[in-house]
C-alpha cells in the first residue's frame, strides 16, 4: 500500500516523450515554486482533467513525428483547452497534430545559437531581444498550425519560437531547461505564472508542513518502523517523520561495517538525541563479513549485502514490537524510474532500507515528490547536519563494491582510510561541491615498490572522482595536479598495505562510477 496523497498545489504536467531532460524540465519548473509532475507522454486527456493541472509541458525526445511508432498526444488533449507549451519534439508534436508540418532536412543543430524575438508575447516578458539558447534537434517547424504565429528565429531555424495566444499554446525549438540557454528559468516562469496563472505556493516550508500534516493523518495513533542507511534520502525522511510523530517512531540502523570512517557515528549522535523516537543500532558487522568471506563476484556480493540487510533487518523488528507502518525514503527519481522499463541490468542496484514489501506494512513515504536538492533543503530546513545532508551518493552495498574481489577487514580497513585522506585534501583545496562524487577503490592485484631501504609487495589505490549532473553519464573531474600529488603521498606514506595510487580517468560511459 502506498501513502500517495495529492500534494495541495497548483501544479503543472510535464509529458514524457523520452527526453533526456525532462526530469530537468520538472525541477526547473519547481525552481520556480510550482509544483511540476513528469507523465508519460501518451496520457489520456481524461486522466489529464482529473489530476487538474494548470498548464501542461510537452517534452523533447529523440523521435521524428513523421517515423513509425512516433510517440504522440493522445486525442482530445488539445481540446481540453489548458495553456501548453511544446519543447523540441514537443512543438513538433504541437505542430504536427494541429494541421502544421515538420521537416527533417537532415541539418542537425546541436548547440549553442541565438534566437531573435521579434512578436512580443507573455512567453517573452523580460527576456533580450537577441538571446542565446541552446538547440539540440534534427527536425523543424517548417508550416505552423492555424492561429499560430513565429515569435523567434534564428539564422538557420525560422521557426525558433512560435504561438497562438488565443489557445495559449506555445512552442520553442531551444532548450529553456539547461543552463547553457541563460534565461531560460526566466521564460518557464513567464509560461507557468503568466500564461498558467500558477501561483508560487511551492515552497519547502509549506512542503514540510504539509508532509507533516499528512504522516499524521496517515498515521493516526499506529508505530511506524524505518531503516536508517546513513544516507541522506533515509536521514530526511526519519526527521520528518521523526517531527510528525516522534514519539511513534523507531529507527533500526544496521551497521553492517561498510560504511566509511565515522558515519555510523554520525548516524547514532544524530538520531539518538532527535526528539524522542527510539533508536535501535544492530551491530551486524561480524555477520555481513563472515557472509561475504571468499566471494569475489560483484553481483554476488550485491546480493548477499541485500540478503544479509533484510535478515537482520527483520530480525530487530521482531524484537522491537509490532508495528502498522514502514517509513521508507523513496524520492521521485525512484518513483519515475520504478515506473519505466530500464534497459539491460548493468548492476542490481539496492538500496540499504529498500525493504521487500513481503514485510506487510503500509508505506509511509514522504520525499516521494521531492528531486534529490528539494530533499537536501527539507534536511537543512529540518536541523540536520550539513555533513549528512550534503553527503554524497553512496551505494547501498557500501564499501564492498569499493574493495574490488573479496571483502576482509583489513582491505575495509585500506579502501575507508584512503578515503578518509581523500575527502580531507579535497576539503582542504576547498573544491568539495564541485565534485559529484568522489572515492577510493582498492584493487586485489599487487605491485613491486620500495620504501625506506625495502622493497614492498603491495596494493594500488584507485581515486575516482567525477562529475555529472544525473550519475547516468559522468566525466573525470579535472583534479590540480598538486592536489592528486599530496593524496597520492599521504595515501602510500599513511595506509598500510598500499604502495602506489592511481587517478581514473574513464568517462561513463564506458565505464560506470563505482568499480563494481
Ligand atoms: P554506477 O556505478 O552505476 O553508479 O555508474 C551510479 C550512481 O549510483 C550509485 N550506486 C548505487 N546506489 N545502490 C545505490 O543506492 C546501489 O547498489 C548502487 N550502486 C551504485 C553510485 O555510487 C553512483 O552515484
Amino acid at each position: 500500500m502506498s501513502s500517495a496523497q495529492p500534494i495541495p498545489s497548483d501544479r503543472v504536467l510535464v509529458l514524457d516523450y523520452g527526453a533526456q531532460y525532462s526530469h530537468l524540465i520538472a525541477r526547473k519548473v519547481r525552481e520556480q515554486q510550482v509544483y511540476a509532475e513528469i507523465v508519460p507522454g501518451d496520457i489520456s486527456a481524461a486522466e489529464v482533467a482529473a489530476r487538474a493541472p494548470r498548464g501542461l509541458i510537452l517534452s523533447g525526445g529523440p523521435a521524428s513525428v513523421y517515423e513509425p511508432g512516433a510517440p504522440s498526444c493522445a486525442p482530445g488533449l488539445f481540446e481540453l483547452g489548458l495553456p501548453m507549451l511544446g519543447i523540441c519534439y514537443g512543438l513538433q508534436l504541437m505542430a504536427h497534430q494541429l494541421g502544421g508540418e515538420v521537416a527533417g532536412e537532415g541539418r542537425r543543430e546541436y548547440g549553442a545559437a541565438a534566437i531573435a524575438w521579434r512578436n512580443g508575447s507573455p512567453l517573452s516578458v523580460g527576456l533580450p531581444a537577441r538571446m542565446p539558447v541552446w538547440m539540440s534537434h534534427g527536425d523543424t517547424v517548417r508550416k505552423l498550425p492555424d492561429g499560430f504565429a513565429v515569435l523567434a528565429s534564428t539564422d538557420t531555424c525560422p521557426v525558433a519560437a512560435a504561438g497562438d495566444p488565443r489557445r495559449r499554446m506555445y512552442g520553442v525549438q531551444f532548450h529553456p531547461e539547461v543552463t547553457h540557454t541563460p534565461d531560460g528559468p526566466r521564460l518557464l516562469a513567464n509560461f507557468v505564472h503568466d500564461v498558467c496563472g500558477c501561483g508560487s505556493d511551492w515552497t519547502l516550508g509549506s512542503f514540510i508542513d504539509g508532509a507533516v500534516g499528512r504522516i499524521r493523518e496517515q498515521v493516526g495513533d499506529g508505530r511506524v518502523l524505518c531503516a536508517l542507511s546513513g544516507g541522506v534520502d533515509s536521514a530526511v525522511m526519519a526527521a520528518l517523520v521523526g517531527k510528525a510523530v516522534g514519539g511513534q517512531l523507531t529507527c533500526i540502523f544496521v551497521d553492517h561495517g561498510l560504511l566509511r570512517a565515522d558515519e555510523a557515528d554520525e548516524v547514532r549522535a544524530t538520531f539518538g538525541h532527535y526528539s524522542g523516537l527510539e533508536l535501535i543500532t544492530v551491530d551486524a558487522r561480524e555477520r555481513f563479513l563472515k557472509a561475504l568471506a571468499g566471494v569475489d563476484d560483484p553481483e554476488q556480493k550485491r546480493k548477499i549485502i541485500g540478503r544479509e540487510f533484510i535478515t537482520a533487518f527483520t530480525e530487530a523488528q521482531s524484537h522491537a514490537g509490532s508495528f502498522e507502518f514502514l517509513a521508507q525514503g523513496t524520492i521521485y527519481p525512484d518513483v519515475i524510474e520504478s515506473g519505466s522499463h530500464s534497459a539491460a541490468t548493468i548492476k542490481s542496484h539496492h538500496n540499504v532500507g529498500g525493504l521487500p514489501e513481503e514485510l506487510g506494512f503500509a508505506l509511509v513515504e514522504p520525499l516521494r515528490w521531492l528531486f534529490k536538492d528539494e530533499v537536501r533543503r527539507v534536511g537543512e530546513e529540518l536541523g540536520l547536519p550539513s555533513s549528512l545532508v550534503w553527503r554524497q551518493p553512496f551505494p547501498g552495498p557500501g564499501l564492498a563494491v569499493r574493495v574490488l574481489g573479496e571483502v576482509t577487514e583489513d582491505r575495509l580497513r585500506m579502501v575507508r582510510e584512503s578515503d578518509r585522506i581523500l575527502r580531507h585534501e579535497v576539503a582542504a583545496a576547498g573544491i568539495e561541491r564541485q565534485i559529484a562524487q568522489f572515492f577510493t577503490v582498492l584493487a586485489p592485484v599487487r605491485s613491486v615498490g620500495v620504501m625506506g631501504d625495502a622493497r614492498t609487495y603491495a596494493h594500488p589505490i584507485i581515486v575516482r572522482a567525477v562529475t555529472t549532473d544525473d550519475f547516468m553519464t559522468a566525466s573525470p573531474a579535472r583534479l590540480p595536479v598538486e592536489v592528486l600529488e599530496r593524496i597520492a603521498t599521504r595515501i602510500v606514506n599513511e595506509v598500510r598495505g598500499v604502495n602506489r595510487c592511481l587517478y581514473d580517468l574513464s568517462s561513463k560511459p564506458p565505464a560506470t562510477i563505482e568499480w563494481e
